[in-house]
């Protein structure tokens, strides 16, 4: 450890020494650090039988600055452990900042790649074509508690030459034994894109290919992931420019999918995107494979550079964001679903339940499930102002009336048409929301602020639990 890297781990640590304690608003069940402020999940993995997951974590201000990993660990991906900062901005070559990045687990070891981000501000007036340097660097770890020497891999001339300086975000993976890498990138033409780069140690990586749509969409995609869910091959990324009327009334950027035809590192065809996320708050998602098998997928609850923040009542607390609670990927009739991962149900306890209606306090943490949904009409309020309603064609997530405006911070309203609904599972924590609609079909994620946690929910026919999460 050289002497600025012991520097920063004591400031981090005072910091984290003299952040105040509890929280009204501070989450249960979904994984944030200890004060300041969290972005992308980075270096999803299950290590050894335990789960790690690193994290975009700026400690010093809630509102963001330089950015480090922090680290955290769990044995059912519902209490996560806090581990402390796993990679400090302490090279020339990442100096402003440990950007996003991945694990790769092999032969027991654990490799992590993340950009290394270096501002040039004697060119900040070409942010787009010079401002940056976007390196690729790899850490190793044999536990993954102690990490090894840095070693830079790849800088902006070692990228292809019609690219901005805008490279970041590699997410690896193993077939037929070579190594791949996907980036995102934005084109000196200002589009946005994924690049692969190919390499047979792990080490030396080349560029390979170019990842499209067939018209520019938007100008930059960032944390870039390549998934095999079922069988059926995902591109997923989180992407920044998409303009027009579908756009308008959405989330200032977006984080979707599309289906591959084909095969990415030959002949293949992008599907339209989709949405991962119907709600406010779900950007720059990472995916991992479990011992056992599934495809777990993790967000920012959160939103970058976003005009309507909201997030006061957090700010006041000296933290800003956490995770999204980890779902599991899945496809059925042929299409991706979403469900809270299966380790929540051994934690869950029936407090109430009811036939076409209820109306409860909920605990800290909790899950409603309503089922059997005839008729197509659905209404929950929760926290006395945040409104969740199907009419027949289309299911909303709005914030109503002067309470609403309180707990959302100005935010009104999300939706998605949908032919019929069956179903509605909420899982709840002390200030948000994960609203997984027919079976995982569509989801709505929000933060909100609720001084007292209410729940009214009403859908003729259905039955509704409503369960506690105990910790
Ligand atoms: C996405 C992102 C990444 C970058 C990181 C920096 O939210 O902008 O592209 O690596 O956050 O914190």
């Amino acid at each position: 450890m050289n002497a600025l890297t012991r520097d920063l781990k004591q400031l981090v640590e005072l910091a984290e020494k003299a952040a105040p304690a509890g929280g009204h608003f501070r989450q249960k069940i979904h994984l944030m650090p200890p004060t300041g402020w969290l972005n992308d999940p980075n270096g999803l993995c299950q290590f050894k039988g335990l789960f790690h997951a690193f994290f975009q974590y700026s400690p010093f201000n809630p509102e963001g600055g330089v950015k480090m990993w922090g680290h955290c660990t769990s044995r059912d991906m519902v209490h996560w452990e806090y581990q402390g900062t796993a990679l400090y901005p302490d090279q020339p070559f990442d100096c402003h900042g440990a950007y996003s990045g991945c694990a790769l687990v092999e032969d027991g070891r654990m490799y992590l790649y993340y950009t290394g981000n270096v501002k040039l501000e004697d060119r900040e007036y070409d942010y787009v074509l010079a401002g940056r340097e976007g390196n690729t660097v790899l850490v190793e770890s044999e536990d993954g508690f102690s990490m090894g020497r840095k070693q830079l891999l790849m800088r902006n001339e070692d990228y292809p030459a019609d690219l901005s300086c805008h490279v970041r975000d590699p997410k690896v993976w193993k077939q037929d034994g070579r190594y791949y890498m996907i980036q995102g990138v934005r084109t000196k033409e200002d589009v946005g894109e994924a690049q692969i780069f190919v390499s047979g140690d792990r080490l030396s990586w080349s560029p390979l290919k170019r990842i499209r749509t067939g018209e520019p969409f938007g100008y930059m995609w960032e944390c870039p992931d390549y998934m095999d869910v079922d069988g059926q091959k995902l591109l997923s990324a989180s992407v920044q420019g998409l303009e027009g009327d579908k756009w308008r009334d959405q989330n200032v950027y977006q984080s979707g999918y599309f289906y591959i035809e084909g095969d990415i590192l030959g002949e293949y065809s992008l599907s339209e995107y989709q949405l991962w996320d119907c709600g406010f708050d779900f950007y720059a998602p990472q995916s991992f494979v479990t011992e056992d098998g599934r495809v777990v997928l993790v967000a920012w609850m959160g939103m970058p550079d976003c005009p309507e923040y909201g997030n006061e009542p957090a700010l006041a607390e000296g933290w800003q964001h956490c995770f999204t609670f980890p779902r599991e990927i899945f496809i059925r009739d042929g299409a991706v679903r979403q469900r809270p991962v299966r380790e929540l149900e051994k934690l869950k306890r029936k407090v109430k339940e009811a036939q076409d209606r209820l109306e409860a306090e909920c605990p800290s943490a909790w899950e409603a499930d309503i089922t059997g949904i005839q008729g197509g009409a659905f209404r929950a309020v929760l926290g006395g102002g945040l409104a969740l309603t199907y009419t027949g064609s289309r299911f909303e997530m709005r914030f109503e009336g002067p309470e609403g405006e309180r707990i959302s911070g100005g935010r009104r309203l999300r939706y998605q048409e949908m032919k019929s609904l069956d179903s509605v599972k909420i899982l709840g924590d002390a200030s948000s929301v994960e609203v997984f609609v027919n079976g995982g079909e569509y989801v709505f994620t929000t933060r909100y602020y609720p001084e007292t946690r209410t729940l009214e929910a009403e859908a003729d026919g259905a039955e509704i639990s409503l369960y506690s999460v105990e910790l």
